[in-house]
């Protein structure tokens, strides 16, 4: 099978290839941003909201992806792939318990768990396991389902569930905006025929406005978009509907961070601006703004004079704040500008793994508490590395492509996760990775 055009065995939790990258290098061109990986997963979990057909359009070909679609077809949909189309249909048949072994390894796959169970009356999931960015609980998606009437047991691993009957009007209270939690909840409420749901304290990322979207072009009632207070009107029936994934604004940001330390001239396409606000303005504040074009919906960068940038105190927040997905990335762009910056991390208990693997390329961070302490190095020097997660991997590569010498990447299979074809786009643009399985 290939992935990110690279040749791999399977998609399980092996993350055992290894990148080679030899620096520093220069991109130059054009790479062009994919289709959202966290709006098209909670979207295509949603489509078990319907028997209807469900096209989905501009769907990266990512590991998540195809672990989701594993989840659809347990869940007894036949999902088809045309280039960058999705076809989900039903198979007639709904079942609600869905094998451990894909909801372990992907958390988002969580969230088939309420809409499966406002469906069959039950649903038997697997508890999604944590990884290397924290414990990620689902206390906060169990307390907002059980006043959706859902009863939680949770045994051996999976969590099966109950339905008895909701009140007429009900308020769910996030204790923090979670994405997750936000997006699970409000699929569910949905189909909560004649029930009134108001959630507050929602996560507003562009993610659930487009996965708001798409629920309400199936036919849900769902009021408050963009605010972090819902209100829903649970529905009898949902549409089956054609729907166009929003771009990856965190494939998007990471590319342009990439740009920041080794562009020439690149042009990174299909940007959407108002999702990357904050990233636009930690460049501002570093004494680069960045070069948009808003007609062509698409970023132009070249390498940064780093000696002239301004070290900065930044941290990471729920959307609109900067996002948390970036903040490796931005770890090592900020390693190599003069000065101390430091980065805090406000959404991940520990989200600092990269950090050790970039001291050992010549970087100069401490962590304090939940806190990045960035002494600006002029150079980094390539080093064998391990990525422990998805945009850890990204951030390590960014640093191997800036740094002189060789850098090997171990567990990189992780960025497959994120970064649709990355081999070819990288390629494309005069960048040279070697990877072995
Ligand atoms: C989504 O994860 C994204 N994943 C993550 O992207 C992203 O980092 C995160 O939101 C924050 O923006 C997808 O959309 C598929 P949360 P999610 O619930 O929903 C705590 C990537 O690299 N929490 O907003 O799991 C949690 O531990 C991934 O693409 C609870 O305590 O994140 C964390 O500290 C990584 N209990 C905080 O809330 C809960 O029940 C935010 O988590 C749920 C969350």
């Amino acid at each position: 099978m290939y992935l990110g055009g690279f040749k791999v065995k399977s998609i399980g939790l092996d993350t055992s290839g290894k990148m080679i990258v030899r620096g520093p290098q220069k991109a130059k061109g054009q790479i062009m941003v994919s289709g959202s990986k966290n709006s098209v997963l909670p979207i295509m979990g949603a489509s078990l909201l319907t028997d209807e057909d469900i096209v989905l359009k501009n769907v990266p070909d990512l590991a998540d992806v195809r672990t989701m679609i594993e989840i659809l077809e347990s869940a007894g949909k036949e999902v088809e792939r045309y280039d960058d189309e999705l076809v989900i249909k039903s198979s007639g048949i709904l079942n609600s318990e869905i094998p451990y072994e894909p909801v372990r390894k992907m958390r988002a796959s969580f969230n088939v768990y309420g809409p499966l169970t406002i469906r069959k009356g039950y649903a038997k999931v697997a508890l999604p396991g944590g990884c290397s960015i924290g414990a990620r609980p689902v206390d906060f998606h169990l307390e907002g389902l059980k006043k959706l009437g859902i009863e939680s047991n949770i045994e051996h691993g999976f969590v099966t569930s109950s339905l008895i009957k909701p009140n007429k009007e009900i308020n769910v209270s996030l204790p923090f905006p979670s994405v997750g939690a936000t997006e699970h909840i409000l699929t569910t409420a949905c189909l909560l025929d004649g029930v009134k749901t108001t959630i507050t304290n929602c996560a507003i990322e562009p993610e659930v406005t487009d996965l708001i979207n798409f629920l309400n072009e199936m036919g849900a009632r769902i009021f408050g978009s963009e605010t972090s207070i819902l209100k829903i009107e649970g529905v009898k029936k949902l549409k089956g509907i054609e729907y166009t994934v929003i771009p990856d604004r965190i494939e998007a940001g990471t590319y342009i961070i990439m740009g920041a330390l080794i562009g020439q001239d690149l042009i990174v396409k299909n940007v959407t601006a108002d999702h990357l606000h904050s990233l636009f303005s930690i460049f501002e504040k570093m004494g680069s703004p960045i070069d948009y074009d808003s007609k062509r919906r698409e970023v132009k960068i070249s390498a940064l004079q780093l000696s002239t940038l301004k070290s900065i105190s930044m941290e990471t927040a729920p959307f609109p704040g900067f996002p948390t997905d970036l903040q490796p990335q931005m770890t090592t762009l900020l390693s190599l500008v003069s000065g101390r910056s430091t980065i805090t991390e406000t959404v991940f208990k520990s989200r600092f793994y990269h950090i050790d693997e970039l001291n050992r390329m010549g970087a100069k961070i401490r962590v304090e508490d939940n806190t990045a302490i960035i002494e600006g190095v002029n150079k980094l020097s390539g080093a064998p590395v391990e990525a422990t997660d998805l945009r850890a991997a990204a951030a390590l590569l960014i640093a191997g492509l800036v740094a002189e010498g060789e850098t090997v990447i171990t567990n990189v299979d992780h960025i497959f996760r994120g970064y649709e074809k990355i081999q070819e786009k990288m390629e494309k643009i005069g960048v040279d990775l070697f990877y072995v399985k």
